[in-house]
């Protein structure tokens, strides 16, 4: 299976000077968290999306970890729907499913992307999720709440998602053509009226988005290795 990882972003949420991938979560880059799963799992090819100014910084990650599986890095975009669309381009020509695992969700499980990558043989789009938590509310520019929806029919967006290529790459072009601007893939495909199925997720698969997220991230991290 195939696996492309967007990894081109600023992480300004984050408030850092720098990709927030690249910030030191127990004594390791964010990223390279990531990238042991992927290798404990069964993935075989890893495409990272990133930025030119990351491309020293990653490329000495990636060998400080001597991975097994062949890895291409490709040039990201100014979303990441630019940075998704750029990876599906590099994808070889033999890939007719692809996963896209986010890099900021350093805390997925290599039995989860390999979920994922056996639902895939079976359906044409997916995406990890679990139900949500708390009670989401509708709210207008007002800050006036005008719909509660029932939380039974709400689950929360993991990566990985994963879909057939050709599909994926058609979904794009409508996009691109019509402007639609999404915050992950399975809304392209939803949009082009493609069934996407929700494979259960992991509640500590969180994607590390603000200072918060790093310190939980990494007291998961200390539990999981016994420190
Ligand atoms: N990403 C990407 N290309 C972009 C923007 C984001 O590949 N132009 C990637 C990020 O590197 C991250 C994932 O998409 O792994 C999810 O994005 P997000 O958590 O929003 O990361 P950032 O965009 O870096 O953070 P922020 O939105 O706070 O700037
Ligand atoms: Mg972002």
């Amino acid at each position: 299976m195939h696996l492309l990882i967007p990894a081109a972003g600023m992480g300004r949420r984050m408030g850092s000077d720098r990709n927030k991938l690249l910030l030191t979560l127990l004594g390791k880059p964010l990223i390279a968290w990531t990238l042991l799963a992927v290798e404990s799992s069964s993935i075989d090819w890893i495409g990272i999306v990133c930025q030119p100014e990351d491309l020293p910084d990653l490329k000495a990650i990636v060998a400080e970890l001597s991975l097994s599986k062949p890895i291409q890095f490709i040039q990201g975009g100014a979303t990441r729907q630019e940075s998704v669309y750029n990876g599906l381009q590099a994808l070889p020509p033999d890939a007719d499913r692809v996963l896209i695992h986010d890099g900021a969700r350093c805390l997925a499980t290599p039995d989860l992307l390999d979920r994922c990558a056996s639902a895939l043989l079976q359906h044409q789009g997916l995406i990890a999720g679990v139900p949500v938590k708390d009670t989401i509310k509708i709210v207008d520019e007002a800050k006036l709440i005008e719909d509660t929806p029932d939380r039974r029919n709400l689950w929360a967006a993991q990566t990985p998602q994963g879909f057939d290529v050709q599909l994926l790459k058609e979904c794009h072009e409508k996009g691109r053509q019509l402007g639609w601007e999404v915050t992950d893939d399975a809304a392209l495909f939803e949009k082009c009226g493609l069934p996407v199925l929700i494979v259960e997720g992991e509640e500590t698969n969180l994607k590390v988005t603000t200072p918060v997220d790093l310190a939980i991230a990494e007291f998961i991290l200390r539990q999981r290795l016994g420190k």
